[in-house]
């Protein structure tokens, strides 16, 4: 695991731009893993400056999401759906085909999680982007999940609840389940850049650092991958 540390949060979204940009100059047709949670808005605000001065394009991209929120309407401005193309898509140029996230607004969960995973077998991502909880989750696997879990519906944590209820009226509104890539899939893929920034990540990223490989944090199943990029900013370094 290779640790970079930058100064603040503007540095990490910049460095982080710099890193899709050099993959897709090399692989113009790369297929890109992504996050949804406040940290890769910097990074999507970036990629999508790039994209304006022309500098990348995303017309051969391809992406999967990590995850999104059981029983939200696709349109409900919470639904990952919603944030991947405010956020990002609607502003580059990336056919509305090569966008993958999981369906979560549906009956048959179970289905969806199949055919997502369907999905994820038959392609392979080339670039991974992770956020990281406050309890060491990557995409909504929580403490306890299983390395070799492929794509689940989860019953989110307590504290994934309340760390995302800012995003809602009330911590009522905050689904209770999600549908998540699972750890397998996660680290099937070729690359990985995990980002972190923020004193509320300086306990996680000290545990990612000095503890040991545990289910109890699924983070540390990272350090079972041959490639990952951790950026972190000086305030999420501050406990190592
Ligand atoms: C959510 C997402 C994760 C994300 C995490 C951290 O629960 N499912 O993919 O990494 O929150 O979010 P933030 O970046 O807002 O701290």
């Amino acid at each position: 695991m290779k640790i970079i540390k930058v100064k603040d949060y503007e540095e990490l979204s910049k460095m982080a731009a710099d890193f899709v940009r050099n993959l897709l100059e090399k692989k113009p047709d790369a297929c890109l893993g992504l996050a949804t949670g406040s940290t890769p808005l910097g990074m999507y605000q970036n990629l999508i400056e790039m994209y304006q001065k022309g500098e990348v394009s995303f017309k051969d991209v391809r992406t999967y999401n990590l995850d999104e929120y059981c029983g939200l309407e696709k349109t409900h401005p919470q639904s990952y759906f919603t944030y991947m193309h405010e956020m990002f898509f609607n502003h580059i140029d990336i056919s509305e085909n090569n966008i993958n996230l999981p369906e979560g607004d549906t009956a048959n969960h179970e289905e969806a999680c199949n055919s997502y995973n369907e999905l994820l077998y038959n392609d392979e991502i080339d670039l991974q982007i992770l956020g990281i909880g406050g309890n060491g989750h990557i995409g909504f696997n929580e403490p306890g999940t299983a390395f070799t879990q492929e794509t689940f519906v989860v019953k989110l944590a307590e504290k994934t609840r309340l760390d995302n209820q800012r995003f809602f009226n009330s911590l009522a509104e905050v689904p209770e389940f999600a549908i998540t890539m699972g750890i397998k899939n996660i680290l099937q893929a070729k690359e990985i850049l995990l980002l972190a920034s923020g004193k509320g990540k300086a306990e996680a990223i000290k545990k990612l650092v000095s503890g040991e490989v545990s289910v109890d944090f699924p983070a540390s199943a990272l350090k079972e991958h041959a490639n990952v990029t951790v950026i972190i900013d000086e305030e999420a370094a501050s406990l190592l």
